[in-house]
């Protein structure tokens, strides 16, 4: 079959890497792609916001399946558009509709979802223009750190955690009254912070059975030892040590379960991967978030210790057969090191030539943030190159990646030394 997958990161690279290696993939396209999907198929350029552009090139290359990598398609009602379209209707479309992909496109959404259907997380308030006061009132009584989120999708960065109640309450005002996150911000939620240890679990879902992908975590701080800002994820590994055992039984009979059977119940389509962020606290597992896609970087490490078909889980899932097959992790451990530009996640400079990327064996190389110029790589984002390692254990897929990290580079290149530190 033909597919098309959407995006430009890390994750549609390791994606890019893992469905080019499915026999039932005939030709694969990436749109818009980057230096390193090349390897894997196509790129071609299309707008990811034009639907109508997307359609137009699915019928000329004959696709049967359409994977989009990110969130802001789905939450734009991309499976929607394709359901409702004749022509496109017989397209597999991995990812849910618009109505599920609020799981991840509304916090509010999935705080009410996960309270309906007895799911533990966080202890919550919603506030918006029409309780602000009341929201500022709430702030000073609540205990420290505190937890503001956006409602809606802000790019990884409408989480604010503050010990500081007047910073809490300026950043309160500043989401409902002054936009700061534009719509996104205009609902709030304030929710009670949870000390723990995260986990990213993946399921594939076929709106009524599920598989469970490898699990990973990430590591989103900038800094080493977990400090300074958010980013994007500076670095992943897969297995997680914890999550195993009575641990895992209570994230899939709590957590796992519920869902998928919440959303059958809701009568919400939900065909496609399920990203639950887990707290793992004192050995019991909240939800932290949802999201409605793969992880990046997690899906850096999940594509490489998947050895299942991705294909053909695919195609189970949209024959509804996910109970019928058998998902195989591999053995080995992954572990993934992102190389990014100096600055990040602040303003940083494009375009810098990158060397070395032929000299590092043994590694996986997944272009996050690169393009072409002329013959050569350039830094075309923060996060540029997510470089994934096996190993027999996590320290030696680690010292892998890290003598490829030393390897590769260009001007300004960072990295944390220090990924997969408390394992
Ligand atoms: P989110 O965008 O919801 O994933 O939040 C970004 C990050 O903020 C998470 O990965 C956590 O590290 C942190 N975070 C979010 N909510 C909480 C919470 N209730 N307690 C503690 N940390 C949180
Ligand atoms: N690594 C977190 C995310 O993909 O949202």
């Amino acid at each position: 079959m033909n597919i098309l997958l959407l995006g430009s990161g890390g994750r549609e690279c390791a994606i890019a890497w893992k469905l080019a290696q499915s026999p039932l993939c005939s030709r694969l396209f990436i749109a818009p792609g980057n230096a390193g999907t090349r390897d894997h198929g196509t790129n071609v350029a299309l707008s990811l916001t034009d639907f109508k552009a997307i359609k137009d090139f699915c019928l000329a290359e004959n696709i049967s399946l359409l994977f989009p990598g990110g969130e802001d398609t789905l939450v734009a009602g991309i499976w929607d558009f394709f359901k409702n379209d004749k022509e496109l209707q017989h397209i597999i479309v991995a990812g849910p509709s618009k109505a599920g992909a609020q799981l991840e496109g509304s916090k509010a959404f999935s705080k009410k979802f996960m309270q309906r259907h007895g799911i533990p997380t966080a202890a919550y308030r919603e506030f918006d223009d029409s309780n602000f006061e009341e929201g500022l009132e709430y702030l000073e009584q609540h205990t420290t750190p505190i937890v503001l989120k956006a409602d809606g999708l802000a790019a990884g960065k409408g989480v604010v955690i503050t010990s500081d109640k007047e910073e809490a309450k300026a950043v309160f005002s500043a989401m409902i009254r002054e936009s700061r996150f534009g719509d996104a911000g205009k609902k709030v939620v304030v929710e009670q912070f949870l000390a723990g240890i995260e986990v990213s679990v993946f399921a594939l879902s076929d709106g009524r059975h599920y598989v469970l992908l490898p699990e990973a975590k990430d590591y989103k701080r900038v800094g080493e030892g977990d400090t300074g800002p958010n980013t994007g994820g500076m670095g992943a590994v897969s297995p997680v040590p914890f999550a195993r055992g009575a641990f895992m039984e209570k994230v899939i009979e709590r957590i796992v379960q519920p869902t998928v059977a919440g959303l059958a119940a809701e009568g919400i389509v939900y065909q496609g991967f399920i990203f639950f962020g887990l707290i793992n606290v004192a050995d019991e597992p909240y939800v932290i978030e949802y999201n409605c896609r793969m992880g990046d970087p997690e899906t850096e490490v999940v594509m490489p210790r998947l050895d299942s078909d991705l294909v053909d889980l695919i195609c189970a899932m949209n024959d509804n057969k996910l109970d019928q097959v058998k998902v195989q992790h591999s053995d080995k451990a992954a572990c993934t090191v992102m190389l990014v530009s100096e600055g990040y996640p602040g303003d940083y400079a494009k375009g810098k030539v990158m060397s070395g990327l032929d000299q590092a064996g043994g590694s996986l190389l997944f272009h996050a943030g690169t393009a072409l110029k002329e013959d050569e790589v350039v830094t075309s984002g923060g996060r540029v190159l997510a470089i994934t390692s096996y190993g027999t254990d996590l320290k030696e897929a680690l010292a892998q990646s890290y003598l490829n990290a030393g390897k590769i580079n260009f001007e300004g290149k960072q990295y944390r030394k220090d990924i997969g530190y408390e394992f």
